[in-house]
């Protein structure tokens, strides 16, 4: 099972799991999320309008649920088997797109982050991203272009500009390293675009270097993605200067906690 998903993700770039979060791990992350976006704290990242909550960062650092999820087997065991070491973890996030105001991410690629502004040495993290509510076609689903991760990091001119700059601008609907739009059409033609829809409690994993986006939500449909960003102990950026709820500091290998009920099959 697990050779099979790093069949794909090598290949594509990215994976869909066979297992489904089961709907009593989704509600106590929900509970959770729910509970956290109405605090006020560093962690709680808003729109431009300034009220209307786009992610939430370093949940597993404070919360319970979010904790216990980081540490389930699969994710560990799939990280591991595709980085080939042991991994803690770098980023978490929850990226809510509220129905109606939920603003795009334009394309670009995380390891242009990781890279530039941690001096993370190699690509050598995987990010897991759990829908945690319906996702579709029409309410901003993260799309992404299956195999553009053997590209590598694509040169931007915006790549030399701005390392050390405002963290928000790493979250925000402008961000700050992007893939310019001819270019995607350029590598559109040859890598074909994938969206991960599917109902809440879907997981699956993608490449630091594939290049992908979501559009805006203009539905009545929400929808949150969660994603846990594992990196491999031996990678571990250099000159971290972002605020520890982005990047975690502490490079410590996770510890594995066997959750019996929170995984179904699909
Ligand atoms: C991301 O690219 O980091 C998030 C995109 C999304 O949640 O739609
Ligand atoms: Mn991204």
């Amino acid at each position: 099972m697990l050779i099979d998903a790093k069949q794909q993700y090598d290949s594509q770039g990215f994976c869909v799991m066979p297992q489904r979060l089961s709907d009593a791990m989704l509600g106590r992350l929900r509970d959770s999320i729910a509970e956290i976006s109405r605090m006020s704290r560093p962690e709680v990242v808003y729109e431009k309008d300034e009220k209307t909550v786009r992610a939430l960062h370093g949940c597993h650092r404070f919360d319970d649920a979010c904790a216990d999820l980081v540490r389930l087997p699969l994710f560990v065991d799939l990280a591991e088997a595709i980085l080939g070491d042991p991994v803690y973890v770098y980023q978490f996030k929850v990226n809510i797109k509220n129905s109606h105001d939920g603003e795009k991410w334009p394309w670009h690629q995380d390891y242009a982050f990781w890279s530039i502004e941690d001096g993370m040495p190699a690509d050598r993290a995987l990010n897991i991203a759990i829908n945690l509510d319906d996702v579709f076609d029409w309410n901003g689903p993260l799309q992404l272009l299956a195999g553009s991760h053997l590209l590598g990091l694509i040169p931007s001119p915006n790549h030399g500009a701005a390392a050390g700059g405002d963290w928000r601008d790493h979250v925000s609907a402008d961000l700050t390293y992007t893939v310019d739009d001819r270019e995607v059409e350029e590598i559109g033609r040859r890598h074909p675009l994938h969206k991960l829809t599917g109902p809440a409690g879907t997981i699956s994993a993608f490449h630091p270097n594939i290049v992908h986006s979501s559009a805006r939500n203009t539905s009545s449909d929400r929808r949150t993605i969660l994603y846990i960003t594992y990196n491999a102990v031996t990678n571990s950026p250099r000159h971290v200067h972002r605020p520890d709820f982005l990047v975690d500091p502490s490079v410590t290998a996770v510890r594995k906690l066997a959750q019996p009920r929170a995984l179904t099959s699909v």
